[in-house]
Parts: structure tokens; C-alpha cells; sequence
């Protein structure tokens, strides 16, 4: 048996790396943390949705949703009521749609008129797989959902820059862009069509047909393939009130010392975004160097049947995140006591013991194979525990045992009438 390309088992040992599950809770459980500090609050939606969350969401014509969902017809929904109907399902891409989904159908915005909301989980996407690029990924995103007010778009990059840095990651570039409203939007397609026109003899077919039907994303994905001059800059086409919340926005920075380089090339490969785009980048990770990203997008709730609501967000790819942290957490997932014991008759005061410690909170191993006490002894070694404790006949029954600190080799008999006084200091 194989798993599938582009998956990824999570190992509690084995890895070359120190890509090992108990880094990878250890670095949830941070960036959960540094969630609560801004008051966004976890949601958790299922991983399969139907392909229209999708399709309305994220636009029929993006790489995601033309090329690489997850899609399937399920023939079993024979539900008398939905006997007639076709279900396409799809394995979620992105977290941003299904979150949106979600708030209209529970009506969150009904209960809060400000949703900040955060997910961790896998998403799915039928790419080439590479280093940072998988099928199956994990994605921490944040919706702030409710709120056009630039102050919540500093507030959220600051969010975003102190995800990354609270995993010890310092180097990183944070780009940062507006593609305006509608009304911008539509000029820059206008002037990136003209572009193409006017060097139409240097663009791939191919290339022409991701032009003509949507100039946005000719600059996203394959203006940077040919080496033209004069490439049109978004900020060149603004109207005035995207162009006035942009110097908004970077005024607010600049005050806060944030650090920023405007790409006015930033645009993106996702339909719903409108004014500000950004990207995180870092140097260390290759071709896909993008560890985060995101933006604001007004229109997406209304498209979902709901109430007009501004939002904004953005969300990180774990996988890409650890590639990017230079120095990963220590495995530390050592033990606090291992239990040995000299006689196999020992056995079941051996998990006694273990079982009375366990209750007050301690990591305990003990070999319940039966092994001779070498065997154990390599064990105890092996499973770097802190401390051995050693069971021989003579010993206990004087209601005592042998305690070896694993680093020094110092034994010590304790007595195991005071309750476990000894283990728990
Ligand atoms: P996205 O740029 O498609 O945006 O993905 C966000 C991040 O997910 C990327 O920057 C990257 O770190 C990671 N990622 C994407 N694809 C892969 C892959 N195949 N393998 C590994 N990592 C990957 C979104 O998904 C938007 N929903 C972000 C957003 C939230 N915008 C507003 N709110």
C-alpha cells in the first residue's frame, strides 16, 4: 500500500527532519495562541463541500477551481427528495469560501456585527507537487469579517506578521498591494489588455487566452514569463478613494514601524479580493515561496445570499511555514520516568506504579514485553526519560525503589510510602 502523491504522513518518529507531529502540535498550539491574543475565535468547518461554494467563491476561470479541485458525483444520494438532483462534491481548496458559507447559513453576522474568525486544517488541491507544494495541505487562515475600516487591515497584518514571527521566523518579505474597487479593477483589466495588445507578438497563444479572458490574472500568472518593459503598475489606475485608503493603510504602517515593499504587480489567482492584496514571501523556501497570504474582499458574502459585509483575511501554509523556520522546535517529546524491573514477577507493581504516576501528571514508560532488565535498561535509555526507576524483590518489599537520574547515573533509594512525594518535585 502507497499513500497518494502530494500526502503526507505526520510522524511521531522517522522523519529525516524534524518534521515530527510533536513539532507540528507544538507549532498549532502557538499559532492558536497567538489567535487569542487578538480576540479571533476558531471555527471549524467540514472538509467537503459542495463545488459551488467554490465555484461562486473563488471564479469558474481560477487555476483552483478549473484545474485543481477535488471533484466528485456521490451516486448513493438516492434521498427521495434529492433522487432527481446531481450532487458534485469537492474536497475544500481554501478556507475563506466555506468559512463565508458558513457565517450566512448561521447567520454569525446576525449575532455579531464583527466576525473574527480563525481555521486550521487541511485543504486539497490537484497541483504539481514540489518542495512547499502539496496536494494535501494545511492552511492557518483568518476572517475578519464585518468591518471596512483600515485600522482592522493594520490590525490583521499585524496579526499575520506575529503568526510568523511567534515561530521564530525573521526572514521574510511582506508585499503588499491594492488592486482597488470595482470601478479600479475594471481600469487596470483595460490597460493590461491594452499592454497585451500592443506586444502581442512576444505572448504564447496560451497566454492570449488567459488575456482576453481575464487580464487580472494574465498579470498574476504569466506577464512575469516574458521580458517586457513598461509592465502597467495597479497604483497607476486607482480611483481616488481606493488610491486615498491605500496611503491610508501605508501612512498607518509607516506610524507603526511596520515593515512592507509595495509590489504593485500583486494581484493574486482568487476572484473575490478588491483593494488590498498581499503575500509573504521568504527567500529560504524556493519556487513556492509564499508562506501567507490574503486580502480584503467586499463582495463575497452578497454572492453567498448574504447581507452586503466588508471583509478581510489571509491564511498561512503550515507545511510552508515550518520550511521556513530555521531552527524547528526541539523534539522534545521525552519522558519524565521509565519503570524497570529485575524480576518479570514485578510486572504488575511495575504498572502500578506507572498507573499512580500517570494520575499525577507524569510521562511514564514501562515495558510490559517482559524483556530481561538490559533490555530494559537500553529501553529507558533510548526513550531519553529523565529518570529510571528501578524495581528489584528486595527492595519493594520495603516499600522502597531504586531512582537513577539518566543523566548523572546517581541512584538514590526512595521511599514510595509518601504518596509520591519524591516524584512530584
Ligand atoms: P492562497 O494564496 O491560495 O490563498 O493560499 C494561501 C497560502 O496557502 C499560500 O501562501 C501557501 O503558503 C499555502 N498553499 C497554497 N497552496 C499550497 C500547496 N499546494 N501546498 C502547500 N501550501 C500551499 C488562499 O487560500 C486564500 N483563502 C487566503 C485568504 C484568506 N484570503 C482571504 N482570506
Amino acid at each position: 500500500m502507497r499513500i497518494i502523491k502530494g500526502f503526507r504522513d505526520i510522524l511521531p518518529y522517522g522523519n529525516k527532519s524534524l518534521e515530527t507531529s510533536f513539532v507540528w502540535t507544538s507549532i498549532l498550539n502557538k499559532l492558536r495562541d497567538t489567535m487569542a491574543l487578538y480576540n479571533f475565535q476558531e471555527i471549524i468547518t467540514p472538509v467537503l463541500e459542495y463545488d459551488s461554494t467554490f465555484k461562486t467563491g473563488i471564479g469558474e476561470d481560477t487555476d483552483i477551481v478549473s484545474k485543481e479541485m477535488y471533484e466528485f458525483i456521490l451516486s448513493r444520494d438516492s434521498n427521495e427528495e434529492d433522487k432527481n438532483k446531481i450532487f458534485k462534491y469537492c474536497l475544500r481548496p481554501e478556507g475563506t469560501a466555506p468559512i463565508v458559507r458558513s457565517v450566512v447559513e448561521n447567520s454569525l453576522n446576525k449575532i455579531k456585527s464583527l466576525n473574527k474568525l480563525y481555521y486550521l486544517g487541511p485543504m486539497f488541491r490537484y497541483e504539481r507537487s514540489q518542495k512547499g507544494r502539496y496536494r494535501m495541505f494545511h492552511q492557518v487562515g483568518a476572517e475578519l469579517i464585518g468591518s471596512n475600516e483600515i485600522l482592522y487591515e493594520v490590525e490583521l497584518l499585524s496579526l499575520a506578521k506575529d503568526l510568523i514571527m511567534s515561530l521564530g521566523i525573521k526572514d521574510f518579505i511582506f508585499q503588499i498591494n491594492s488592486i482597488g474597487n470595482k470601478k479600479s479593477m475594471e481600469n487596470i483589466a483595460d490597460a493590461v489588455a491594452a499592454f497585451g495588445k500592443k506586444n502581442k507578438d512576444s505572448i504564447d497563444k496560451k497566454d492570449h487566452e488567459i488575456l482576453n479572458k481575464n487580464p487580472l490574472r494574465f498579470l498574476d500568472k504569466a506577464i512575469h514569463k516574458y521580458n517586457l518593459n513598461n509592465i502597467p503598475k495597479t497604483v497607476d489606475y486607482l480611483d481616488n478613494e481606493s488610491s486615498k485608503r491605500f496611503t491610508e493603510l501605508t501612512n498607518n504602517l509607516d506610524s507603526l514601524g511596520f515593515k512592507y515593499t509595495i509590489n504593485n504587480q500583486l494581484v493574486r489567482g482568487i476572484d473575490y479580493y478588491n483593494d488590498l492584496v498581499f503575500e509573504v514571501t521568504s527567500k529560504d523556501l524556493g519556487a513556492q515561496d509564499a508562506i501567507l497570504a490574503g486580502g480584503r474582499y467586499d463582495s463575497l458574502m452578497k454572492k453567498f445570499g448574504g447581507t452586503e459585509s466588508t471583509s478581510i483575511g489571509f491564511a498561512a501554509g503550515i507545511e510552508r511555514l515550518i520550511l521556513a523556520m530555521k531552527d524547528k522546535d526541539k523534539d522534545e517529546s521525552s519522558i519524565d520516568l521509565f519503570i524497570a524491573y529485575n524480576e518479570s514477577e514485578l510486572i504488575e507493581k511495575a504498572l502500578k506504579i506507572a498507573l499512580k504516576l500517570r494520575e499525577i501528571g507524569l510521562k511514564v514508560e514501562v515495558d510490559l514485553d517482559r524483556r530481561s532488565f538490559a533490555k530494559q535498561m537500553k529501553l529507558a535509555d533510548k526513550s531519553s526519560a529523565l529518570k529510571t526507576i528501578i524495581l528489584t524483590k528486595e527492595n519493594i518489599n520495603n516499600s522502597s525503589v531504586t531512582v537513577k537520574n539518566m543523566k548523572t547515573g546517581v541512584e538514590e533509594l526512595v521511599d514510595l510510602n509518601n504518596n509520591f512525594d519524591f516524584f512530584i518535585k
